[in-house]
C-alpha cells in the first residue's frame, strides 16, 4: 500500500507530546512491512541542522492562501527503506522558537500556518510520482486535508482521489478560528455549512476532518466511546455520533527500539525482568540527580507530563500534600502552566528531602525517570491514549492511573487477573482517590516478591507497533476495497 501521513509533529525532529511518537512509530512499522510511506511535516527551526542528509525536491510549492500565493520548498529525508519524510520549508510560518505558541499564547496566525500545512499534504498527495492511495492525517493541524482531497474529486477533475483517514489524538484541540479564515482554504463557501467545516459560525478544522474523512480513528477503544458522549466529546460528540459507522478506536503502540531496557544509549544501566539490579542503579542515580537521599527502603514515585488540566495535576498536587508525610519520595519533569510550576516548586521547597522538580522538555531525562521510578503517577482527567503508562510498563515501573481512555485500556489493576495485573487504577477524580491508590502502592512496595511479579507482567506486556499497525492496515484496506 502507499500511504502519505500529514502531521504537525514527528519524532525525533519535532515533539511536544505523544503525537510525535505515535506518527513516527506507525510510519516506521508500516514501512518495515514493505508498504511505501511518506510523512509531510513542517521544517521547524533546528531540524535542518540535526538532519544533514536532506535532499531538495525538484518542484517548489506555490499555493493560494486567500488572495495571496505562498511558496515553500520541500526537503526530503529517508531515515529507512520505504519511508520518506517531506519537510515543508516555509520560514515565515515554521522557522520559529516553538511549534504552536509563544509566552503561553497561541501564535496569532496558527490558522494560516496549518491551513497551509494541510494544503501541502493535499497537494503532495496529488502530485507525488508514487501516487499515495491513502492520506492519513492527525489532529486539527492537518484535518482540512480530507476536505481538500474531496474538493479535488468533486470540483477539480480528480477521478480517483486517495482515501482519507483522520486520527484524533485529542478532541479537546479543535483548531477553531474566525469564519473569515475559511477564505484561506480557497474552496467554495458551500463547504462552510453546519454539515461541513462550520461550527457555531466559526471555522473548525477538526470538525471538517470528522465530516470529510473516509475513516476516523481515535487512539484507544475506550476514548472512541467517550468522545461520542457529551462529557468528553468537547462539543463534537453529536458530529462524531453521526459518523459512528466509520469511527474506531485503536490503542497506540510503543516503539520498543526507543523504549528498551537493554542496549539503550539513553540508559547507562541495562536491566531486564529477571535482572533488576540496573533498575536499582537508575533509582539511586535519579535520587542523586534530584538531590534526594539515595534510599532503597522507600518507594520513588514520579511524573513526566505536560502540566495542564487534562493531566490531573490539580488532584496530584492535593494527593502529594497528603502523602508526602508517608515514607516515600517523588520527582517531577514537566512543562506547561506557570500556575502548576509554582505549585510544584512550593511543595518541593517544603519537602526538600522527599520531592524534587525539574521543568522544561528533556527527552533523555524522561527515559532515566521512567527507568528509575518504582511508581509512575498519571491521574489524568481524560486521556485519549497516553504513552507514558506503556513506557512505564516496559521499564518495570508500576503505573498508577485513573481509569479513563487509553489508561483504562492499557493497564490491568492488581486486583484483577493475577497473570496480567501490572498497575494500580482508581476511578473517582479526586485527590483522596489518588492518595488511596498511592497508599496501595506503599503496601505493595513492602511486599517485594509481589512487586516483582507485577513488574514482570508489565515488562512482558506487548504494545509493539508491529501488532498495532496491522489494525491500521486493516482500516486502510477496508477503505480501498
Ligand atoms: P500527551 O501527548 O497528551 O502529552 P502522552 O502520554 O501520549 O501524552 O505523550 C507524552 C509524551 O511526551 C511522552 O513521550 C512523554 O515522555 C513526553 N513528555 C511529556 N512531557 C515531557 C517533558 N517535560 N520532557 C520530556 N518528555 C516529555
Ligand atoms: C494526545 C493525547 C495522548 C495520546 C497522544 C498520542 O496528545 O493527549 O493521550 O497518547 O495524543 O496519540
Amino acid at each position: 500500500m502507499r500511504i502519505l501521513h500529514g502531521t504537525s509533529e514527528l519524532f525525533p525532529y519535532s515533539k511536544t507530546g505523544g503525537l510525535a511518537d505515535m506518527v513516527d512509530g506507525l510510519a516506521k512499522a508500516t514501512a518495515k512491512l514493505g508498504h511505501q510511506v511518506g510523512v509531510v511535516t513542517p521544517l521547524y527551526r533546528g531540524i535542518r541542522e540535526q538532519t544533514p542528509a536532506l535532499q531538495l525536491l525538484d518542484s517548489r510549492l506555490e499555493l493560494s492562501m486567500g488572495m495571496l500565493s505562498v511558496s515553500a520548498r520541500v526537503w526530503t529525508h529517508q531515515p529507512r527503506p520505504n519511508l520518506t519524510i517531506y519537510f515543508i520549508d516555509q520560514p515565515e510560518f515554521f522557522d520559529r522558537a516553538s511549534l504552536y505558541m509563544h509566552n503561553g499564547s497561541d501564535y496569532l496566525d496558527n490558522a494560516a500556518r496549518f491551513i497551509f500545512l494541510s494544503k501541502c499534504v493535499a497537494h503532495l498527495a496529488r502530485h507525488l510520482p508514487w501516487q499515495p492511495e491513502v492520506v492519513h492525517v492527525h489532529d486539527w493541524q492537518t484535518a482540512l486535508a480530507p476536505l481538500l482531497v474531496r474538493h479535488q474529486r468533486d470540483h477539480d477533475g480528480r477521478a480517483t482521489p486517495p482515501r482519507t483517514v483522520l486520527t484524533i489524538h485529542n478532541v479537546a484541540f479543535q483548531g477553531v478560528f474566525p469564519p473569515q479564515d475559511f477564505g484561506l482554504v480557497n474552496v467554495p463557501w458551500s463547504y462552510f455549512t453546519v454539515d461541513g467545516a462550520e461550527y457555531y459560525g466559526r471555522l473548525s478544522c477538526l470538525k471538517a476532518g470528522i465530516v470529510f474523512a473516509d475513516a476516523i480513528i481515535t487512539v484507544s477503544p475506550r476514548y472512541a466511546r467517550e468522545i461520542m458522549q457529551p462529557e468528553l466529546g468537547c462539543g463534537l460528540d453529536g458530529v462524531l455520533r453521526r459518523r459512528a459507522d466509520v469511527l474506531t478506536g485503536i490503542l497506540n503502540g510503543v516503539d520498543y527500539e526507543e523504549w528498551k531496557t537493554t542496549g539503550n544509549p539513553r540508559l547507562p544501566h541495562a536491566y531486564s525482568a529477571t535482572r533488576l539490579l540496573g533498575k536499582n542503579l537508575h533509582k539511586h542515580a535519579l535520587q542523586k540527580e534530584y538531590g534526594l537521599p539515595p534510599r532503597s527502603d522507600v518507594p520513588l514515585f514520579g511524573t513526566v507530563s505536560r502540566l495542564t488540566d487534562q493531566k490531573g495535576i490539580d488532584i496530584e498536587l492535593g494527593a502529594l500534600e497528603e502523602m508526602l508525610s508517608a515514607p516515600m519520595q517523588f520527582v517531577l519533569l514537566g512543562s506547561g502552566s506557570s500556575h502548576f510550576v509554582q505549585a510544584f516548586t512550593d511543595l518541593a521547597r517544603r519537602h526538600p528531602d522527599k520531592m524534587g522538580v525539574r521543568f522544561g522538555f528533556n527527552e533523555d531525562l524522561s527515559h532515566r525517570i521512567e527507568a528509575g521510578l518504582d511508581f509512575f503517577v498519571m491521574p489524568s482527567r481524560f486521556e485519549p491514549c497516553g504513552l507514558n503508562q506503556m513506557y512505564s510498563l516496559r521499564y518495570g515501573t508500576i503505573p498508577i492511573v485513573r481509569a479513563t481512555g487509553g489508561l483504562d485500556d492499557s493497564v490491568t489493576d492488581i486486583t484483577e487477573d493475577m497473570g496480567q495485573a501490572n498497575g494500580i487504577k482508581f476511578t473517582e477524580y479526586s485527590s483522596r482517590a489518588l492518595a488511596k491508590a498511592m497508599r496501595k502502592a506503599l503496601a505493595l512496595y513492602a511486599q517485594p516478591p509481589l512487586l516483582c511479579h507485577y513488574r514482570g507482567n508489565g515488562m512482558n506486556a506487548d504494545f509493539s507497533w508491529d501488532r498495532t499497525c496491522l489494525e491500521y492496515l486493516r482500516v486502510y484496506e477496508r477503505k480501498l476495497a
